[in-house]
C-alpha cells in the first residue's frame, strides 16, 4: 500500500509561526510533527510516500533529505549518535512530493497525487493529525481493510459542540469498533451532526476516489472536500469506519499543540521528572 500525506495547507490556525514556517515542521518534543506521520506509514509497512507540498514547504523536502555536510560535521565532533539519527531520517522512506498550487481544499491537495496511484487502495494521512498509541492508526485501518476488502476511515467520539470541525459519519455499527457508513457531511452544524463519530486524518480510500473528486462540486469553505468525494462514492461501494485505539493531536492548533507536547514529555525518560515536576510547582 502507498500513503498520500497532504502537507499543502498555510497553517492559519497557527499564525504567526506559520507565517513563513511550515506547520508540519513544528517540533513536537523534538521531532517535526511530520516525522511522526512518515514513522506511522513506516510503522504501518508502508514505504511508497507521497507528501503533497506547496509554496513555502521546502523544509519539508530538505528535513528528508540527506544532509552529509551535518552527518559529517557531527562525525567529526564524536557526535555519532546525532549523526546516525540524522542518517536514519534522511534515508527512512521513498517520499515523492508533487505540489498543490492552488489551495484548493483537502480534496485537491489528493487529487493532485492521482499519477501516484494506480487504481489501488491507498493511505491518506494527513500532516496535522498525529496518533500516539501501541500499534499505529494506520496500521489499525490496513487491518479491517484487509478484513472487508473495502475503504476505511479512522473515527472517534466527539462531544457535540465539536463536530462542526469534523467530518462526521452516519453508520451503523457491526461491532468490535467498525461501523458501516451509511453518510458523511463535512463540518456540519453541530445540532444537525448525524452521529458523534467525527473522521480523524487517516483514511484507507480506493483509487475511485480520484474520478470522483473529478465529479465533485466545491463545498464547505468554497473548496474541494475530500469528505464530499466520499460521500458521491457511497452509492457505489461500502465505506467502513473504524474507532481506532489510541490518543489524536490536532497539532495545526497552538492548544492541540501544546498537548502532544505535554503528553509527550511527561512520558518522556529524558524528561518526564523535571517536567512533572515543573507542572506540579506551577499549578501550586
Ligand atoms: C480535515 C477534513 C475533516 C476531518 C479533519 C480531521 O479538516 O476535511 O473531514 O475530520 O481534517 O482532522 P481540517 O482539519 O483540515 O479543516
Amino acid at each position: 500500500m502507498k500513503a498520500v500525506i497532504p502537507a499543502a495547507g498555510i497553517g492559519t490556525r497557527f499564525l504567526p509561526v506559520t507565517k513563513e514556517q511550515p506547520k508540519e515542521m513544528l517540533p513536537v518534543l523534538d521531532k517535526p510533527a511530520i516525522q511522526f506521520v512518515v514513522e506511522e506509514a513506516i510503522d504501518s509497512g508502508i514505504s511508497d510516500i507521497a507528501i503533497i507540498t506547496g509554496r513555502g514547504k521546502r523544509a519539508i523536502e530538505n528535513h528528508f533529505d540527506r544532509s552529509f555536510g551535518l552527518e559529517h560535521f557531527l562525525h567529526q565532533k564524536n557526535k555519532d549518535d546525532y549523526r546516525d539519527m540524522v542518517k536514519r531520517i534522511g534515508e527512512m522512506a521513498d517520499i515523492m512530493y508533487v505540489r498543490q498550487k492552488e489551495l484548493n481544499g483537502l480534496g485537491d491537495a489528493v487529487y493532485t497525487a492521482r499519477g501516484f496511484i494506480d487504481g489501488e487502495h491507498f493511505a491518506v494521512m494527513l500532516g496535522d493529525d498525529i496518533f500516539l498509541g501501541a500499534t499505529p492508526c494506520t496500521k489499525q485501518l490496513m487491518e479491517v481493510h484487509e478484513k472487508y476488502d473495502a475503504p476505511v476511515l479512522a473515527v472517534q467520539a466527539k462531544p457535540r459542540e465539536e463536530l462542526g470541525r469534523y467530518g462526521v459519519i452516519k453508520a451503523e455499527p457491526i461491532g468490535h469498533g467498525i461501523h458501516k457508513i451509511v453518510d458523511i457531511i463535512e463540518k456540519p452544524d453541530p445540532a444537525e451532526a448525524p452521529s458523534n463519530l467525527a473522521t480523524m486524518g487517516r483514511y484507507i480510500l480506493p483509487g475511485e476516489i480520484f474520478e470522483s473528486l473529478e465529479r465533485t462540486e466545491r463545498g464547505w469553505g468554497g473548496e474541494i472536500q475530500l469528505t464530499d468525494a466520499i460521500r458521491n462514492l457511497l452509492e457505489e461501494r461500502d465505506f467502513y469506519a473504524y474507532e481506532f485505539r489510541g490518543i489524536r493531536y490536532d497539532i495545526g492548533t497552538p492548544i492541540g499543540w501544546l498537548k502532544s507536547n505535554a503528553e509527550l514529555a511527561l512520558k518522556d525518560e529524558r524528561y518526564g521528572a523535571e517536567f512533572r515536576e515543573f507542572l506540579e510547582s506551577l499549578l501550586g
